[in-house]
């Protein structure tokens, strides 16, 4: 713990303890845009050579991307439309519980986690439920290629999972085209809205909207929708399975959770600290030479945040290592902070909260069938790779 910043040997630094994070996270001397790197990452193949999306820019480019990205929330699109998703998200998460009452044995993590935030997403988009199990398809191969797993075909995986993200994005653009011109109130219809806007105030197309009323270029739009389905998937799926392992782990919290459901958003973001599924930031730059707690940290180099142990730093909070629901001030780094701060929390937040509650309501005494579960062999994202539960 006297070690705020360590040096890695490959040549990173890796910062672990809360207020240099979330003063780093504040700091426009740290970037967001790998392309900052004394030797940037070889550029993907494939992918149709994209734009960066707006988590790998800053602003005000970053800005101007995600200010489009929030036109869906505000009006005069459709205010509330994560809350008028409640009923919805009920629906879809009591339809694959319903499922899983015929089962002796259930892998909460395929039958469950896995399938529920895609189709969410993907009714948000717009995606007809026709195409959900393509856009189900081409998810699950762009995750299988997040997991390094030795005496895999490593390479196989990347080609499976370049191919499908090119074929995804070709999707995605066709079906914001089709909304040109015909909005039908989803998100893709807000991400190609008019641009002169109707001129009312608050229209995020009307003048003096801070997109500048423009709406996504069409490479624009097929970065930003891959970056949506990509970067809210997984870490959602992690938060249900790591979130329902943890209270399994903790029976009198389960009990306490039973008797006062008031309790779950508290227990939620509770699960965020301790468990957080976003380990690591691994892509921030310094733009400068910068001093890290009398360590220098020189301009170039890549800069690791790790979220997981600023989550467990005793200095801010107390008995860090004990899962405790009723925690006061909880002000987690789950969903990052500064202006990258998690752009889809408020719908996982909400997606979580249906998800644990239908499952402590409607499973009959569910255990777990192994513990520790398989986990996925990744340093950046935690969660199991399956959750057998008896
Ligand atoms: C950013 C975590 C769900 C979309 C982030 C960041 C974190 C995070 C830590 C900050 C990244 C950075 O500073 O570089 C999580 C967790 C989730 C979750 C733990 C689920 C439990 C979602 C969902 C969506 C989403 C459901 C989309 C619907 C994004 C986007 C960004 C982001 C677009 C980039 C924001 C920006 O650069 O301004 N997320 N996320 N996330 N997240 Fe999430």
């Amino acid at each position: 713990r006297e070690h705020k910043v360590a040096q890695q040997d490959d040549g990173s630094y890796l910062v672990g303890t809360y207020h240099e994070i979330v003063s780093l996270l504040h700091d426009p001397r740290i970037s967001s845009d790998p392309r900052h790197r004394t030797e940037p990452p070889e550029q993907e193949p494939g992918a149709q050579n994209l734009p960066p999306s707006f988590i790998a820019l800053d602003d005000p480019e970053h800005d101007r991307l995600r200010r489009i990205a929030n036109r869906p929330f505000g009006p005069p699109h459709t205010p509330g439309l994560i809350d008028s998703l409640t009923d919805d998200i009920t629906a879809i998460a009591d339809e694959l519980i319903t499922a899983l009452a015929s089962r002796d044995r259930i892998d909460l993590v395929d039958d469950f986690a896995f399938p529920l935030p895609v189709t969410v997403i993907c009714r948000l988009l717009g995606v007809p439920a026709e195409d959900i199990p393509q856009v189900h398809a081409w998810t699950t191969d762009i995750i299988a290629s997040l997991d390094f797993d030795a005496g895999d075909d490593v390479d196989q995986r990347r080609r499976t999972a370049l191919a499908a993200r090119d074929e995804m994005a070709d999707y995605l653009g066709r079906l914001a085209g089709q909304r040109r011109g015909h909005p039908t109130g989803d998100m893709l219809s807000a991400f190609v809205g008019n641009p002169g806007g109707s001129g009312d105030p608050g229209d995020p197309g009307a003048p003096g909207d801070p997109g500048d009323g423009r709406p996504y270029s069409e490479p624009e739009l097929k970065a930003t929708t891959l970056l949506l389905l990509i970067a809210g998937h997984e870490t959602t799926v992690n938060l249900i399975t790591n979130g329902m392992l943890t209270l399994l782990r903790n029976p009198d919290t389960l009990t306490l959770l039973r008797e006062t459901p008031d309790l779950m958003p508290a227990a939620v973001e509770e699960i965020l600290r301790y468990e957080p599924p976003l380990q690591l930031l691994p892509q921030r730059t310094p733009l400068t030479d910068i001093d890290i707690a009398g360590v220098t940290v020189p301009q170039g180099v890549p800069l690791i945040l790790a979220l997981a142990a600023g989550n467990r730093d005793p200095l801010r909070f107390a008995d860090p290592d004990r899962f405790d629901i009723t925690r006061a001030d909880n002000q987690h780094l789950g969903f990052g902070s500064g202006v990258h701060n998690c752009y889809g929390a408020p719908l996982a937040r909400v997606e979580t909260r249906i998800a644990l509650t239908l499952l402590l309501t409607r499973l009959d005494r569910p255990s777990l069938a192994e513990d520790p579960p398989p986990y996925r062999r990744s340093p950046i994202l935690r969660g199991p790779r399956h959750l057998p539960l008896a």
